[in-house]
């Protein structure tokens, strides 16, 4: 088989003194004018997986397969809505064993392409067809059978490598077909093959931690797709902001990876240089949306250089072949021209490949190889080949059930495991609850100090109650939607590959972060309660103590429905803030709770933190007896009169407890309602 370097080198030889890819290509080709050569390589196989059909019971066919892809989304120009094409009439298959390299411009839609083959397109209107083992995909199947990793990797900075591929292991590998053992068997072999052994116990980090680099970063996730076994790997971008050895390894891993795991693999690469290009099978060219080219890479060469294309000696192909497929824009006529030059390209690859190779969906997608035609050069490019009708037999044995999902307690508590050490080894989260407790503490404990039981007590009283109510609400959101935005991006990629069940993921950030919550703010309401001397009986101090921990159950709800529904965290925090403050203000406390406008006092019996706010006063005066002082023109003696005056007695302290908690428990599963809508994935499928 030529390689690459010879291939250049002999298609520039051919072609010597054209102009090379960046001084432009105006003259070299007639548009339409130009007869097609008759190459035939496009969609052929490389030599080496032509015998490669394990692991995946294709049977001889395609692992995908895809024909006649269109995708258009709706966009604005010029105040006008109007679809605006992105995908036309793609079409291409996979085998296992192979490697497939998506190429083009910045813009031309591999993202896109590779969202629509990965099943994770959202949005838009999305035509053709797409079949995986020759039949069509089964999403809850397919999701499982597919690792995408994303350009982005979506880890959490404070898990270590090992502790991340395990995490991944456990939540998506059955117990019935795996036992822990084997799990953290799979969980090695899939470390010492991406050459993470050294950097096992190492925290994969973020902007602000140190953590292991990013060519390691991306080899992690990697290993996170592939610990489940995949059919087939999808990557965006691997090799983006890696220097050229760490990119070139990434590469040379999904490759190594492809081949001795018998999976399919395809990937864009901004620029790839020699040795990558080596690693892929074939090359998909895209430009504007439109399919330039799918075959080999030393067949491109030839390709290109039939239509006018030679690529220059010692030019790296790969960025001949993006400078071929870039639209120019350096002035009007260069711009008119490369459009052309797209538009012929695209053209001329449709013509090529429609009445040879064209895929016939509805025979399943079968390819029979054919022997050598008479015109193949012996490069080592394979003849394309013929349909086959007896195709659907390899398809049949396709598995359709979807793989067995793991048990939902197990779920749970790994779920659990992992958010209490992500909580745990946050530290800037850890500090803020820590530091919030004690200077609270302090400030109201000292602020409050033994406020007795003068009549100007009153005041002190209901000030304290306030502030707490304000702290526990204020608090608990700046700090919860925080850390949930921290882990909203994992859960929506995870989600996304069918991961986890919707009411683990929710369950496990209860148990995890009330606690926390709880347990930091019981800290200093008992510290300010005794600090305070407020009435000391146990029955007063636990009611209290239970309205204002229900008040921190609902606003942990409404933070979890707010970070829910609305996709930033900017956002969000100012709901969150325009939320707490209605609360408060209508807490009960600011205005007499029986003097408000008929119009917005409903507002105040929408507020949680009147329920918590009324009950706990209520609680504190009731019994208490004042000492009223002599020539002072006011007295209440009775702590009831209190509650009178400042109308708090609209509903006995039962009746807000039971409130609160209603309120806690809808909130919470409105919460959970509206997590499990907005995180659904909502993908099309063809
Ligand atoms: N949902 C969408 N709405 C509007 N335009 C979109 C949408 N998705 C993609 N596009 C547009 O479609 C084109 C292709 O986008 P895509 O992200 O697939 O390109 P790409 O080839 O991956 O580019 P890059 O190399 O820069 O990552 C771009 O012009 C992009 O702006
Ligand atoms: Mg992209």
């Amino acid at each position: 088989m030529l390689g690459l370097q010879n291939m250049a080198s002999s298609s520039s030889d051919s072609s010597s003194g054209s102009s090379s890819a960046s001084q432009g290509f105006s003259s070299t080709y007639e548009f339409m004018e130009q007869p097609l050569s008759p190459i035939d390589s496009f969609n052929q196989r490389s030599e080496h997986n032509k015998t490669l059909d394990k692991g995946v019971g294709t049977g001889g066919g395609p692992l995908l397969s895809w024909e006649n892809l269109t995708y258009s989304v709706k966009v604005r120009e010029k105040k006008k809505m109007h679809m605006r094409t992105i995908l036309h009439g793609i079409s291409g298959e996979i085998y296992p064993g192979e490697v497939v390299g998506l190429l083009g411009p910045s813009g031309a839609g591999k993202t896109t392409l590779l969202n629509v083959l990965a099943g994770r397109i959202e949005g838009g209107v999305l035509n053709g067809k797409v079949l995986f083992r020759g039949k069509k995909r089964v999403p809850g199947v397919f999701r499982r059978k597919v690792a995408y990793v994303e350009q982005e990797d979506v880890m959490f900075p404070m898990l270590t490598v090992e502790e991340t591929i395990m995490f991944a292991a456990r939540l998506r590998l059955s117990n019935k077909q795996y036992s822990q053992l084997q799990k953290v068997e799979r969980v090695a072999s899939v470390i010492q093959q991406l050459r993470l052994s050294h950097v096992k116990s190492s925290p994969i980090g973020d902007n602000l931690n140190r953590g292991v680099s990013g060519g390691e970063k991306k080899r992690v996730s990697i290993g996170v797709g592939m610990v489940t076994d995949p059919d087939m790997l999808v990557l965006d971008e691997p090799t983006s902001g890696l220097d050229s050895n760490s990119a070139e390894m990434v590469v040379e891993l999904v490759r190594d990876i492809t081949r001795s795991r018998g999976i399919a693999s395809v990937m864009t690469v901004h620029q790839p240089n020699s040795n990558m290009l080596r690693c892929f099978d074939r090359l998909l060219l895209v430009s504007q949306g439109h399919l330039v080219y799918f075959g080999s890479a030393e067949a491109a060469i030839q390709y290109f250089e039939s239509k006018g294309f030679p690529c220059p000696l010692r030019q790296n192909p790969a960025d001949f072949f993006i400078d071929v497929m870039s639209l120019n824009n350096r002035s009007p006529e260069e711009l008119e021209e490369s459009r052309r030059r797209i538009a012929f390209l695209a053209q001329s690859f449709g013509e090529a490949m429609h009445p040879t190779a064209k895929l016939s969906l509805s025979y399943g997608g079968m390819y029979e190889k054919m022997p050598a035609s008479p015109q193949d050069p012996g490069t080592g490019i394979l003849t394309h080949g013929t349909l086959s009708g007896s195709a659907l037999e390899w398809g049949m044995t396709a598995d359709e059930t979807p793989p067995e999902r793991i048990n939902w307690f197990y779920e749970l508590q790994t779920l659990i495991y992992r958010d209490i050490l992500t909580t745990v080894r946050h530290l800037s989260f850890a500090s803020a609850v820590g530091i919030n407790s004690i200077s609270v503490l302090l400030l109201l404990g000292l602020l409050f100090y033994k406020i007795g039981n003068e009549v100007t007590s009153i005041q002190n009283r209901i000030g304290l109650f306030f502030s707490l109510t304000m702290n526990s609400t204020y608090g608990i959101m700046s700090h919860y939607l925080y850390v949930y935005f921290k882990s909203k991006d994992i859960m929506l990629s995870e989600r996304g590959s069918g991961s986890y069940r919707m009411s683990t993921f929710y369950i496990s950030k209860l148990v995890v972060y009330l606690p926390i919550a709880v347990l930091s703010s019981w800290v200093y309401f008992i510290g300010i309660y005794f600090m305070a001397g407020l009435q000391p009986g146990a029955a007063k101090v636990f009611t209290s103590l239970m309205l204002f921990t229900v008040l921190l159950v609902v606003t942990m709800g409404v933070t979890l429905m707010v970070g829910s529904f609305i996709s930033t965290y900017d956002l969000a925090s100012v709901v969150c803030a325009m939320i707490v403050t209605t609360w408060v203000i209508f807490g009960g406390h600011l205005a007499n709770a029986g003097e408000l406008l008929a119009v917005i006092s409903w507002m105040q019996y929408i507020s949680p933190a009147f329920y918590a706010y009324e009950g706990m006063v209520a609680t504190e005066f009731n019994g208490l007896k004042l000492h009223c002082q002599a020539n002072n023109g006011l007295c209440m003696a009775r702590g009831e009169d209190v509650v009178k005056l400042y109308k708090l007695d609209q509903f006995t302290v039962g009746q807000c407890a039971v409130i609160v908690f209603g309120m806690a428990v809808a909130y919470n599963v409105l919460a959970y309602m509206s997590l499990r809508w907005k995180a659904k994935p909502k993908y099309l499928w063809v």
